[in-house]
């Protein structure tokens, strides 16, 4: 198995480690952190070896490893580490793809993107990197989705495009169509009728502009 390097090591990273372990393609050399109460510690008997910043050194002390993964949840710190990462650590994210997914062969995608079980991505779809797709949501055909998505579960997903950075809580619905603009939070269940503007959080049915996104 190609050996990888988990960033996190909290909840997000447990649902990664999972994803990972069912895929039965790659074997985590280890779990990085920004929080250094956290290392020595183990989680689902992988061990929290170093701080973020100690990518680099581990990656010229164990040539073995040969990519990486984030298992950060915050938004973020995501698309923090993804830019400093993609440019500077010299080896891909990987893609976790549960063996339980269906990818199109039609479709595009990117790197360092979990689909997990039960997700699909229909065919004439271009996912970015870095994205996340939680069980029982599809991205439909034709569909285009920037880096650093997280779609949650349940989400019934009909529409034309999804901005860089955003996330769709559990259960919305997204419009026929509709674009969702970068940077913004979809709440729980809301039904996207039209298009957003960016850097927004918006839900309720049909879901309105709360307020923005400090992002
Ligand atoms: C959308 C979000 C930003 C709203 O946060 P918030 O503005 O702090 O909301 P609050 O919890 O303070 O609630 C404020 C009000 O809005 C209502 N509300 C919050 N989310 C709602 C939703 N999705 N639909 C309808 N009403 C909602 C609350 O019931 C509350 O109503 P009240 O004032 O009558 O009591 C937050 O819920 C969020 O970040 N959701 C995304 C979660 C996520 O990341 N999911 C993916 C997990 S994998």
């Amino acid at each position: 198995m190609e050996k990888i390097i988990l960033f996190g090591c909290g909840e997000h990273a447990r649902m990664v480690i999972d994803n990972i372990e069912d895929q039965g393609k790659y074997a985590v050399a280890g779990l990085l952190t920004n929080d250094p109460a956290e290392l020595g510690k183990e989680i689902y008997g992988y061990k929290v070896i170093g701080l973020d910043g100690d990518i680099l050194e581990i990656l010229k002390s164990d040539p073995s490893i040969t990519g990486y993964f984030l298992g950060v949840g915050n938004m973020k710190v995501r698309a923090k580490l993804a830019a400093w990462l993609d440019s500077a650590c010299g080896v891909p994210a990987v893609n976790i793809i549960h063996p339980l997914a269906l990818v199109s062969k039609h479709a595009i995608i990117g790197r360092g993107n979990i689909f997990e079980a039960y997700t699909k991505v229909a065919n004439g779809a271009v996912v970015g990197n870095h994205c996340i797709l939680n069980s029982f949501s599809a991205i439909n055909h034709d569909q285009r989705i920037g880096d650093n998505v997280l779609i949650a579960g349940n989400v019934s997903m009909a529409g034309r495009s999804v901005g860089d950075n955003t996330i769709i809580a559990d259960g919305a619905s997204i419009g026929f169509k509709v674009r969702v603009g970068k940077n913004c939070i979809i709440g729980d269940g809301a039904v996207v009728t039209k298009d957003t503007s960016d850097n927004i959080i918006a839900y309720g049915n049909p879901a309105r502009e709360v307020r923005k996104n400090d992002w």
